[in-house]
C-alpha cells in the first residue's frame, strides 16, 4: 500500500511523495530527495515538526518537549515519526529551497588540517564533486574517520570554493577524529564525508540578528556571514558574540575583523572565562548580551555552542524576561575516548 503526500512549503510550492507501507514523511521525502529538516530522527528534539492540514496517519514515538499535548491539538506531528494510513497534506516548516539539499556521500580528500589553536583544527578538504554539495550556511556534514565506521559531525566553517569545503574542529585528548587528524592525516587522504544536515541555518535577515557562538560553535556563524557577504550584505544589523575558556581558544579573529569591513552593519566582541585574558570582555557570552543588541525583543537569535552553554542563555533570556522573534539554537558535545 502506498498513500500520496502533499508537501506544502512555506514559500508555496507543493511537491507530492509517495509513502511506502508503513514509512514516515521523513523516510518517504529523503528516499525523494526531498530534504525536510530533521535531526535526532526519534521523537525526542521538535526539528521535524509540521502541521498535518488533512489526512490520516498513525503519530508513532516521541517525548513531550518534542512535541506538546496542545500542539498535537492544534494539528501539529512529527514528520520522523508519523506514517500515513491515506493520503494526506502536511506543511513543512521550511522553504522549497531548502529542502532541496540532499544527504548524500562524497569522496573527498583531504586538502590540509591546520592547527590554529592548541584546541582547535581547521580542516579542508576538497573533490571535484563537492560543486554539487549544496548546503546552507550553517549546515552541517558528517565526516567518516578513515579505517572506522565511525563519524563525527561539524558545521561547515566557509561558503568558499565549489571544490573545496572546511570546519573547524575542536582537539579533543584521545577523541578518534583529533588523533586521525594529529597523528595520520596527510594531503591526499581519502575522507568520506555526507550531508548535508540540520535545521540549524541562516534564515531571510528581516529584523536584527544576534549570533551566539561558543568554541567551535563559531564555524556557522563564519559561514553565515560568508553567504551574508556573497550575497552583497545584510539590510539589519548584525552582532556575534564569541565565546571561549581561554585566550588560546580565539581563532579566525582576523577572519571576524575583516567581516566588519565586508559586512556593513557587522560588529562583533570576544569573551573569555578565563580571568587573567587579554580581551577586555571576561565571562561568560550571557554577561555580555547588552540590552541594545536584543532590540526590545525586535530581534532572531542564533546560538551554537555546547549544551551548557545553550541552556545558560535559554536561562538567562527566562530569567530577565528577555524576548526574542525567534531562538534558534545547535548544541554540540565533542566525543572523547
Ligand atoms: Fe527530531 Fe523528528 S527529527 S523529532
Amino acid at each position: 500500500m502506498s498513500y500520496s503526500v502533499a508537501l506544502n512549503f512555506e514559500d508555496g510550492a507543493t511537491r507530492f511523495i509517495q509513502c511506502r507501507g508503513m514509512e514516515t514523511v521523513a523516510d518517504a521525502a529523503y528516499r525523494s530527495g526531498v530534504n525536510i529538516p530533521i535531526d535526532c530522527r526519534e521523537g525526542a528534539c521538535g526539528t521535524c515538526k509540521c502541521r498535518v492540514e488533512s489526512g490520516q496517519f498513525k503519530l508513532g514515538d516521541y517525548v513531550e518537549d518534542a512535541l506538546s499535548r496542545a500542539e498535537f491539538e492544534q494539528g501539529y506531528a512529527l514528520a520522523c515519526q508519523m506514517r500515513p494510513t491515506g493520503d494526506c497534506v502536511v506543511l513543512v516548516a521550511a522553504s522549497s529551497v531548502a529542502c532541496n539539499t540532499r544527504e548524500e556521500a562524497y569522496e573527498t580528500v583531504v586538502e590540509e588540517v591546520r592547527a590554529l589553536s592548541d584546541s582547535t583544527f581547521s580542516l579542508v578538504l576538497s573533490g571535484p564533486r563537492l560543486s554539487q554539495l549544496v548546503f546552507l550556511p550553517g549546515q552541517y556534514a558528517k565526516l567518516h574517520i578513515p579505517g572506522t565506521d565511525e563519524f563525527r559531525s561539524y558545521s561547515f566553517s566557509s561558503m568558499g570554493r565549489p571544490d573545496q569545503i572546511s570546519f573547524l574542529i575542536r582537539n579533543v585528548p584521545g577523541g578518534r577524529m583529533s588523533t586521525y587528524l594529529l597523528k595520520e592525516a596527510r594531503p591526499g587522504d581519502a575522507l568520506r564525508v555526507t550531508g548535508p544536515l540540520g535545521g540549524f541555518y541562516l534564515r531571510d535577515v528581516k529584523r536584527p540578528v544576534l549570533m551566539l557562538a561558543g568554541g567551535t560553535g563559531l564555524a556557522p556563524f563564519l559561514a553565515m556571514l560568508d553567504k551574508l557577504v556573497a550575497q552583497g550584505g545584510a539590510s539589519h544589523p548584525i552582532h556575534l558574540i564569541y565565546g571561549v575558556n581561554t585566550d588560546g581558544d580565539v581563532v579566525e579573529f582576523e577572519r571576524l575583523q575583516a567581516f566588519t569591513q565586508r559586512l556593513a552593519g557587522f560588529s562583533f566582541d570576544v569573551c573569555v572565562v578565563d580571568k587573567g585574558s587579554q580581551y577586555p570582555r571576561k565571562g561568560y557570552v550571557t554577561q555580555h548580551m547588552l540590552p541594545e543588541q536584543l532590540h526590545g525583543g525586535n530581534v532572531d537569535i542564533y546560538l551554537c555552542g555546547p549544551p551548557p552553554m545553550v541552556e545558560a542563555v535559554a536561562k538567562h533570556l527566562q530569567d530577565n524576561a528577555l524576548t526574542s522573534s525567534s531562538f534558534l539554537y545547535e548544541k554540540f558535545a565533542p566525543s572523547a575516548v
